[in-house]
């Protein structure tokens, strides 16, 4: 648990948008535990901008350099993120890795959402990959980020059956719908029950202490 109050969070997406507009109506509904205050993207051409406009969220669009994979400099995103008194991100589908200056500045307070059951599949293309791979069951993951590729300890999971007959394209449609259930459940128990790390565990509970308040 952070701190009792209704939290200020920055959704980080690079696409479509899906997750960032599920997480936006949970907000909206006041099941969240927080305030989406500004939708972040590296994309200029992301579909996630219509929906945060639609919706009636910021949009940020900070610049990422030269660099495909990271933030060539990190730092005027921590400013626009600072400036907005923003205290937890939500990366939902941002395909670029973070470092040290924006995992140093919201340490324990940066969760992901991925489209398989971690550690399976960390990386692209989880879905069409444990598909080929030929997976009774995959599900998605919503972890704490950390340096390390889709590592760190696991907030909540949901499983997803893979049915005979399945093909990819309706696999994916109900991977979709499991994550849009799955994360704004991750992120209101992650805001408003106690919770710590014991190693790579993620423990909740009553009676826990809680470190980050
Ligand atoms: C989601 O399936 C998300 O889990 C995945 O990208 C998709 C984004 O969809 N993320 C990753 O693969 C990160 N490793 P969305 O833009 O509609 O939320």
């Amino acid at each position: 648990m952070l701190t009792p109050q209704a939290h200020t969070l920055a959704v980080l997406a690079s696409g479509e948008g899906g997750n960032f507009e599920s997480l936006a109506l949970a907000a909206q509904r006041g099941e969240l535990g927080g305030r989406i205050a500004a939708l972040v993207t590296d994309n200029p051409e992301a579909r996630a901008i219509e929906r945060a406009r639609r919706l009636g969220i910021e949009c940020l669009c900070p610049p990422t350099g030269h660099f495909r994979t990271r933030i060539e400099d990190e730092r005027p995103w921590l400013e626009a993120l600072r400036a907005r008194g923003v205290e937890v991100l939500l990366l939902a589908g941002f395909m670029r890795r973070l470092h040290h200056t924006l995992l140093g500045a919201f340490p324990g307070r940066i969760l992901n959402i991925h489209p398989s059951l971690l550690p399976a599949f960390p990386g692209l293309d989880a879905i069409a990959r444990a598909w080929e791979h030929g997976v009774r069951v995959t599900g998605c993951t919503v972890h704490l980020v950390d340096a390390d590729l889709d590592a760190g300890p696991i907030v909540a999971q949901a499983v997803v059956e893979v049915a005979e007959g399945d093909s990819l394209e309706r696999l994916t449609a109900r991977m979709h719908d499991a994550e849009h259930r799955l994360y704004p459940q991750a992120v209101r128990r992650y805001l408003t029950e106690p919770w710590r790390t014991e190693g790579r565990r993620l423990v909740f509970g009553a009676g826990v202490e809680a470190p980050h308040g």
